[in-house]
């Protein structure tokens, strides 16, 4: 039996309760589909960070490397700086697994109701495809003169013509798979006038090979309006990591709930395994309380099989998940309801025919 090996990296706060939910699903979609996943649990986080002073072990990358996939819960919690959980362990896995594509479904499912008056499922269908491995968030800086008043932190943006040209590549063939195909370029040429003309430069280069996609670039902040008040208009989005990053928690937003949206880490040369969580963090707020929403979890897992070449294992999660959130009778606090992480979790798997 074909079996995957996947490596789990529940983290902090909620992820320890969305990860096993999605586990739990995962399983038993395998069993009903002829294959099989076999899991094994890193234990690193910020509980790891307060015993060992370290986010995650040293050879942590090289042991990544012989898994199919990683699945991930979050990261961050209040005793650890955000600065250090992220910057430690997320992001260098990002960078040195080469995963430069984030790719973020931001779709409305029938049954949640959007923030956005009058706005129903046909209005919000769009995906994101981020930058993941350079631009504003690629570590390069430095801050000097600490405590005085000349005190100076400097932070800069790495773009390349490779990196840039790869992520529109990307971002041009998800739009041709779509059928609406329409590609919206985030840009901020204005302001920026070296890193994002170069942008502007190299994505409307790739369009060239793509006759067959309608291509329009906006400014960021106008695309952050348009995202509110014209959602519908809105297909792929292709976006530097920064910018991704923000557009995606508005998409996340007005699709009703950051507990729904899932988000995959893709390597898209398959030289090194991809990483795949839900896009939301640890939720401090709730977590304990066994009342976090797995789908979000549970729909990134479902992403980890369509990328291990298991799409109709995928399609079935999509479908159980669409059918418990429509039928509106299980939601968690997030989505209205009273229903508990495991309550959720057992719809869905019941669901799954
Ligand atoms: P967050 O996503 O953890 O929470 C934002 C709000 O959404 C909270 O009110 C939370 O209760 C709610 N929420 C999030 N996921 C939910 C779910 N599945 N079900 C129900 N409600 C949910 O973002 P926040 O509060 O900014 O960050 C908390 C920690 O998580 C920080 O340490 C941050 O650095 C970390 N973080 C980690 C991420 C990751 O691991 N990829 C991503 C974002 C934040
Ligand atoms: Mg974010």
């Amino acid at each position: 039996m074909k079996t995957y090996r996947i490596a789990v990296i529940a983290g902090d706060g909620i992820g320890t309760e969305v990860v096993p939910a999605a586990i739990e699903v995962l399983k038993k979609t395998a069993s009903n589909g002829g294959f099989a996943c076999d899991f094994t649990d890193l234990p690193w986080g910020c509980d790891y960070y307060l015993k060992h002073g370290r986010m995650m072990d040293p050879d942590g990358v090289d042991r990544l490397m012989m898994f199919d996939a990683i699945f991930l819960g979050a990261i961050g919690a209040p005793t650890v700086s955000d600065a250090i959980s992220a910057r430690e362990l997320i992001l260098p896995l990002r960078q040195r697994l080469l995963q430069y594509v984030n790719l973020r479904p931001m779709r409305l499912l029938t049954g949640i109701r959007s923030p956005l008056a009058g706005r129903g499922p046909a209005d919000i269908d769009m995906i994101c495809v981020r930058e993941n491995s350079e631009g504003e968030y690629c570590g390069l800086g430095g801050r000097v003169h600490a405590g005085t008043p000349a005190e100076t932190a400097v932070q800069t943006g790495v773009f390349t013509r490779q990196g840039i040209e790869r992520i529109a590549r990307y971002a041009f063939r998800v739009a041709q798979s779509r059928p609406r195909k329409m590609l919206a370029s985030a840009t901020k040429s204005n302001a920026l006038q070296h890193a994002m003309v170069f942008w502007d430069e190299v994505v409307a280069g790739v369009a060239k090979e793509f006759p067959d996609v309608t291509y329009v670039k906006y400014h960021v902040d106008a695309l952050c309006a348009r995202m509110v008040t014209h959602p519908q208009t809105l297909d792929v989005i292709v976006a530097s990591n920064l910018f991704g990053d923000i557009l995606t928690d508005i998409g996340s937003a007005i699709s009703g709930s950051l507990g729904v949206a899932p988000g995959g880490n893709i390597n898209p040369d398959r030289t090194h395994p991809s990483m795949f969580e839900p896009i939301h963090g640890s939720a401090p707020d709730i977590a304990g309380k066994g009342i976090a929403n797995p789908i979000a979890a549970i729909w990134a897992g479902a992403m980890m099989l369509d990328h291990l070449g298991e799409r109709p294992a995928h399609d079935r999660i999509l479908a159980a998940i669409e059918r418990v959130i429509g039928d509106e009778r299980v939601k968690t606090p997030d989505l209205g309801g009273k229903a508990s992480t495991k309550e959720m979790t057992r719809a869905v798997t019941d669901a799954l025919a």
